[in-house]
């Protein structure tokens, strides 16, 4: 793509880039990559182990509603109208980083960020497409790497909360770097009234600081967004910190900062380090856990795009 990606960049962006909740516009919704028919063709071709078919009930608060499920030999097209009519949540993990019809578009976009943002210097990216139904939700959770989202078809609303308790406790993203709890942390309702809210239409970039929490209510349409993960320098010392603080916990400590600067902070990433090198000579580290068994069958003759496994 010849035309920059992002368009509408100023100095009040790059000032909130990363620091806070900031929207700007992008083009790739106009691109040629982001019709039904090319969206097909990329359903068809992902490597099966790179894709997450899910469904979800209505509760924002009953995540145990998320379940996966099986797309069988549904061709791209059908899966495609499974979602635009059912409850279905697909998740082409790395399409945006390794399919060479995407790459360029990624790579473009990448491109265009670091040289509007002096310094910034991601250390590895990774792109994934989202394609969701009319009404699927993305359940509240933070995630590991910082994270930004381009949005292309229908309408979504965001809602983002503060990166600090009770939003989100130092405790809860040990557990989750120590992989024994999923991304998905404590949620209560009433925090709604703390979130920065933000529709989304295509054409929508959006952007928050590394950990906040973080849910998805989609509005109508299928939706179709893409979502990149940012390694950073800060990134990988906030984490090493509260991975080192989770061990230090493990070991009977009470870590009681969490700052990634300072002297304490390169102790905790030679921690955090030993740490794991010790997990993987010992065995004993822990496998992330699997978000959930695959429970259905995408199907186009049902309403929902789905029809439930009989259980074991
Ligand atoms: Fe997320």
């Amino acid at each position: 793509m010849a035309e920059p990606v992002l368009i509408d960049w100023n100095e009040d962006k790059r000032a909130e880039f990363r620091n806070g909740v900031m929207t700007a516009r992008h083009r790739l919704h106009l691109a040629p990559e982001f019709t039904d028919l090319a969206l097909a063709a990329l359903l068809k071709r992902h490597p099966r182990e790179l894709c997450d078919f899910c469904t979800m009930g209505e509760d924002p608060a009953d995540r145990d509603s998320w379940r996966a499920g099986d797309p069988g030999s549904a061709t791209g097209a059908e899966l495609l109208e499974a979602v635009r009519q059912g409850k279905l949540w697909i998740n082409l993990r790395e399409a945006m980083n390794t399919d060479p019809v995407y790459k360029p578009l990624f790579n473009a976009l990448f491109a265009q960020l670091k040289q509007l943002n002096p310094g910034y210097a991601p250390l590895r990216v990774y792109g994934g497409i989202l394609i969701s139904s009319p009404k699927a939700q993305v359940f509240y959770h933070s995630d590991v790497s910082e994270t930004l989202l381009l949005h292309v078809k229908g309408h979504k609303r965001f809602r983002i909360y503060p990166p600090r308790g009770p939003w989100l406790e130092d405790l809860s993203m040990e557990e989750v770097l120590h992989k024994t709890q999923t991304e998905d942390i404590p949620y209560d309702p009433a925090w709604d009234a703390d979130a920065a809210m933000v529709d989304l239409t295509p054409g929508d970039f959006v952007s928050w600081p590394l950990h906040a929490p973080h849910r998805v209510e989609n509005l109508d349409g299928l939706n179709v967004s893409i979502t990149c993960e940012v390694v950073t320098r800060e990134s990988v010392m906030k984490n090493a910190v509260l991975h080192a603080n989770g061990a230090l916990r493990r070991m009977g400590f009470r870590p009681k900062s969490s700052s990634p600067d300072g002297a304490q902070a390169y102790a905790k990433l030679a921690l955090s380090k030993s740490w794991k090198a010790w997990e993987k000579v010992s065995g004993a580290a822990s496998r992330p856990l699997p978000k959930s068994e695959t429970t259905f069958d995408v199907d186009l003759a049902s309403d929902t795009g789905y029809r439930d496994r009989a259980p074991a």
